[in-house]
This record gives C-alpha cells, sequence and structure tokens, in this order.
C-alpha cells in the first residue's frame, strides 16, 4: 500500500529494502565487478540508451553538478520553469560557470522557438533543460526543444533533468539525441535516496576532454576510466546497488510500456480530479505525469489536509516554495499503483466534505 504521494523520495517494496541486507564486498573486488556490470545493461535498457550509465553515491544534484563543470566549454543556456531550473542556475553561477537563462512563467513550458532565439544571440555550446519540472508540474517539450536547437546548432551538446520522469516516462534518450540525462534512484526509480544515475554520450565526452577543472568527484572523465573496469572512482554506495540489483528486474518485468502506461493513467485520474475540485498549475499539454501540481483555488489548508491523510498513513507534498499553500502537489510514481490514487483521492473528498 502506497503511502508517499509526494514527489519523491518515493515508497520502496520490502523486497527491495531487504535487498539491502546482504553482506557488503569490497568495492575493488570481483563481487563489486560482477555486480557493477550486471547493472550496467539493465539501467541502458530502462533508460533506452546504449551509450553507458554511470552511477555515483550522491543525490541527483551531484552528478549535475559534475555534467555541468565537465561540459561547458564556452557557455550554457539554461531553460528555467521553475525551482529546479533556478537551482541549476544558482549551481552554474556558484561554479563561476558562463551562462544565460531562459525563464518562462511558473506553470509555463520552456518551447522550441524561444529556445531557439535564445540560441541565435549567443555563442552556446551547451543547452539544459529540465524534462519534468517537479515544482511546478510542468513536463517540458524535449524531444521537440531538442530536434529544434540541433537543426540551428548541430553541435550543441544537451543535458536533461530527467530526476522525476527517467523510469515513469518514455524518453528515449538515444532517439532524442541526449548527450546527458541524469536522475536519482528515489523518484520513478523507487529506490531509497542516494544514487545518482546518468546517462553520457560519446559525444559528451569528446567536449570534457577539452574542458579544463572539471572537477573530481564528478569529473564525466574519470567516471569513464574506472567504468571501463566496472568500478567507480571513489567508494560505491554498495547497499544502494544490491538495491539498484533487484530493482532493475522488477522495473523489466513490469515492462517499459506497461510502466509508462501506469504513470500516464495515475496522472489522467488526479488531472481529471484536480479539474473538478481545483485548478491545475501547469499549463494545459505540458502536464508531467508523475506529479501534479494542483492550484488551491478553494484556500484549503493544506498541513490540516495532510493531517487528515495521516490517518490513513498517507500524505501528499505542499507547494514548492514561493508555491507553497498556493498549490499542493500530488506524487504519482514509482511504486504506486491506480488503486492507491483512487483511494487518496477518496480521502482528500472526505476532508473537503467535512
Ligand atoms: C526536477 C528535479 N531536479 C532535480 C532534483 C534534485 O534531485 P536530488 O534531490 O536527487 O539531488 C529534484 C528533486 O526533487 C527534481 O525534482
Amino acid at each position: 500500500m502506497a503511502k508517499l504521494f509526494i514527489p519523491g523520495p518515493t515508497d520502496v517494496n520490502p523486497d527491495v529494502l531487504n535487498a539491502q541486507a546482504q553482506p557488503m564486498a569490497g568495492h575493488r573486488s570481483q563481487d563489486f565487478q560482477d555486480l557493477y556490470a550486471r547493472i550496467q545493461p539493465r539501467l541502458q535498457q530502462v533508460l533506452q540508451t546504449e551509450s553507458r550509465v554511470y552511477v555515483t553515491a550522491s543525490s541527483g544534484s551531484g552528478m549535475w553538478e559534475g555534467a555541468m563543470r565537465s561540459l561547458i566549454r564556452e557557455r550554457l543556456l539554461l531553460c528555467v520553469c521553475g525551482a529546479f531550473g533556478q537551482r541549476w542556475a544558482d549551481m552554474a553561477e556558484g561554479n563561476g560557470l558562463a551562462f544565460d537563462q531562459l525563464d518562462v512563467e511558473w506553470g509555463e513550458p520552456n518551447l522550441p522557438e524561444q529556445v531557439v532565439a535564445a540560441l541565435a544571440e549567443k555563442k552556446y555550446d551547451t543547452l539544459a533543460v529540465v524534462h519534468n519540472e517537479t515544482s511546478t508540474g510542468v513536463e517540458n517539450p524535449v524531444e521537440k526543444i531538442v530536434k529544434a536547437a540541433r537543426e540551428t546548432q548541430p553541435n550543441l551538446i544537451v543535458m536533461i533533468d530527467a530526476v522525476s520522469s527517467a523510469a515513469g516516462v518514455r524518453i528515449p534518450v538515444d532517439d532524442w539525441g541526449l548527450d546527458v540525462l541524469v536522475t536519482s534512484s528515489q523518484k520513478c526509480f523507487a529506490l531509497p535516496p542516494g544514487l545518482a544515475l546518468a546517462a553520457v554520450s560519446d559525444r559528451a565526452l569528446e567536449r570534457a576532454a577539452q574542458v579544463s577543472h572539471r572537477g573530481w568527484y564528478f569529473d564525466l572523465l574519470l567516471l569513464e576510466e574506472y567504468h571501463q573496469r566496472n568500478f567507480t572512482p571513489a567508494t560505491p554506495a554498495i547497499t544502494l546497488l544490491y538495491a539498484l540489483d533487484y530493482q532493475l528486474d522488477r522495473i523489466l518485468s513490469e515492462g517499459a510500456e506497461a510502466r509508462q502506461a501506469r504513470h500516464e493513467h495515475m496522472a489522467n485520474l488526479v488531472q481529471a480530479w484536480a479539474k473538478e475540485h481545483f485548478e491545475l498549475f501547469a499549463a494545459e499539454g505540458y502536464r508531467s505525469r508523475t506529479v501534479t501540481a494542483i492550484r488551491n483555488t478553494r484556500q484549503i489548508d493544506i498541513p490540516a489536509l495532510n493531517r487528515h491523510l495521516a490517518q490513513y498513513d498517507m500524505t501528499l507534498a505542499n507547494g514548492y516554495g514561493p508555491l507553497k499553500n498556493k498549490t499542493f502537489r500530488i506524487g504519482h510514481m514509482g511504486e504506486i499503483q491506480p488503486a492507491d490514487v483512487e483511494e487518496l483521492l477518496a480521502h482528500i473528498d472526505e476532508f473537503l466534505a467535512s
């Protein structure tokens, strides 16, 4: 029974939690190399890529920082449509990287024509887009953005934040020509927090080779050097890799299409309910399939709603940052099933009627 209707961390299946409770292996051992090698092809399958997938002991933000440091040689165009895009702007600033941010009003998506127009203004070599902006419940049209951007700038390196969508929503990394896709373990993968996962293209590594001062912990070239031998540069989060090893089989046995259809179905259930009682925050046509942000048009007391839901061991998320109490969010990702969503919505109905 799902309890966490927040957009991560998500509920973890008890068998996956138990899979962590195995004896420790040395991280320079054959056992570890076997584990790493076993994980890799299934990760590639889930992320729909033939490129390598690095796994670091960090949350997704760490890997994102490393990717930015490794890839930007000249200037980054950063699409911002909410709090996580803004975090990446703060991170670029903190790392002294040359960048411009392309802002839209929160609730709106970043659109291909705006990106193309911005790219024409300066010499950019890297483009970054948040696929699923968890703070606003917007899913950006990444495929169209990348296609339009590459028509004018074929050599652009493209990095995508798919932290709250990968493994729940279809993102064919290779078909869409994404150079870097970063995600985290605690969202649609339904693992405990603590791992960042990144699919990285050959082109991205070629770029990294031209960038100096890439840092160390998340330097893509160092990760690649160790990846070639089924190792990681620093001590990996071994117990989380045991859980990943186990969870990948569960994800693949559900099947990519079934998993995506389940997420889409849950999004439809929540959106239909929200339209009946409130309003949706994200613009039509760009609504997330893993998290729904609902405009609090009835000025309900969201902490009180969560106290009501706590009787059933359930919890949802308040709005993010400046959207707190103005919106609330229902996460529908990972292990959550449509029946769980229906039960949650029925309990919210009780609260609204009381
Ligand atoms: C879209 C998005 N990007 C980035 C992050 C940050 O990921 P992490 O907490 O794994 O560093 C989150 C976390 O909620 C997110 O939803």
